[in-house]
């Protein structure tokens, strides 16, 4: 069978473009690459996260919540987001964020505020009870989307974004073999994962390279989101098995959210010669692994697509590295 869809909320603008970056020899990227430019799903809505919400918060307003509940790090695209997405329903966000309340704030916490999203600031220790946080939060009145929106609804998001990269792929002539992105929490390669299964592409590889964590993680994250698909009706088994994924470790650098100088000057580079804003967080990381690959041979650019799934705010958190580049 093909995906069953549930209803979903027009909010990212879609179909996106997918570019052919030139060749730029001091670049510090692989020739000949693709890239979808999920950062060009909106300016306030940017960022892989609103494909997810279109199908979380369209089961939301369906229930009738008053409030969009959700939890990440300080300076979380997500979160963001979600106090847009939350905005533009005329509901209020309730957002629990690790980290520490800076005044005055950086990043996307400036959105958060300036949004007058509701927020509560746990530590390091007590995100393991980030559900607990969240069901607090919600009050009876809110919709709670788990981190990340990587659950199977929010997954679908990626999954129509799979059909969207076929399409395009195909009317540009290229010979799609690979699909790289930055992953965090999973969802963005469970949708891809079953989009190709869906269109029967499981040739195509789905390469998720991880910012935090590590590939066994992941690996059972996504079972556990395609799992929940299934169980939730919108793929059959048979596809579900089809859906093929590779998480790629040994690109994190230092930890989630941090950095080196070497390699915010990799990112500042690509910016410098392609226009293109990538972050120290996620989209930068994902592409020294894709470079990576491309230079050991794993993959050819020419027939490789880099989901750029936005995180220009987050930036703004790294101000004072600059002067040091
Ligand atoms: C810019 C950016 N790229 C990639 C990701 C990772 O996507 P996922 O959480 O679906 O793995 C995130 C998640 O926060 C993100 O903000």
């Amino acid at each position: 069978m093909t995906l069953r869809w549930p209803h979903r909320l027009p909010l990212a603008n879609t179909p996106t473009p997918l570019e052919r970056l030139p060749a730029r020899p001091d670049a510090g990227l692989p020739d000949g690459l693709w890239v979808k430019r999920d950062d060009l799903t909106g300016v306030a809505l940017s960022g892989n996260k609103v494909r997810k919400l279109e199908f979380l918060a369209a089961e939301a307003q369906a229930q009738g919540a008053q409030a969009l509940v959700t939890c990440g790090g300080v300076n979380s695209n997500h979160a963001r987001a979600t106090a847009v997405a939350a905005a533009r329903l005329g509901l209020t966000a309730r957002l629990v964020l690790r980290g520490e309340d800076r005044h005055p704030p950086m990043g996307n916490l400036v959105l958060d505020r300036w949004l007058g999203a509701e927020l509560t600031f746990i530590t390091e220790a007590q995100w393991a009870e980030r559900d607990a946080f969240m069901a607090e939060a919600a009050r009876g009145d809110g919709y709670v989307i788990p981190e990340g929106g990587s659950n199977a609804l929010g997954s679908l998001g990626y999954a129509r974004a799979a059909q969207e990269i076929l399409t395009q792929a195909e009317a540009a002539g290229l010979g799609l073999r690979h699909v790289v992105h930055a992953c965090g929490s999973g969802g963005t390669a469970a949708g891809l994962a079953l989009g190709m299964a869906a269109a029967h592409r499981e040739d195509v590889e789905v390469l998720a390279v991880a910012v935090c964590n590590d590939a066994a993680y992941f690996d059972r994250q996504i079972h556990a989101i395609l799992d929940e698909t299934v169980a939730r009706g919108w793929a059959d088994e048979a596809t579900r098995r089809r859906a093929r994924w590779r998480v790629l470790d040994g690109h994190k650098g230092p930890g989630y959210a941090r950095t080196t100088p070497e390699a915010l000057r990799a990112h500042a580079q690509v910016a410098r010669r392609h226009g293109l804003f990538v972050d120290p967080v996620y989209t930068g990381k994902a592409l020294l692994g894709l470079s990576a690959e491309a230079e050991a041979g794993h993959l050819d650019p020419k027939s490789t697509v880099f989901v750029h799934t936005g995180g220009v705010f987050e930036l703004f958190a790294y101000a004072d590295a600059i002067d040091s580049m």
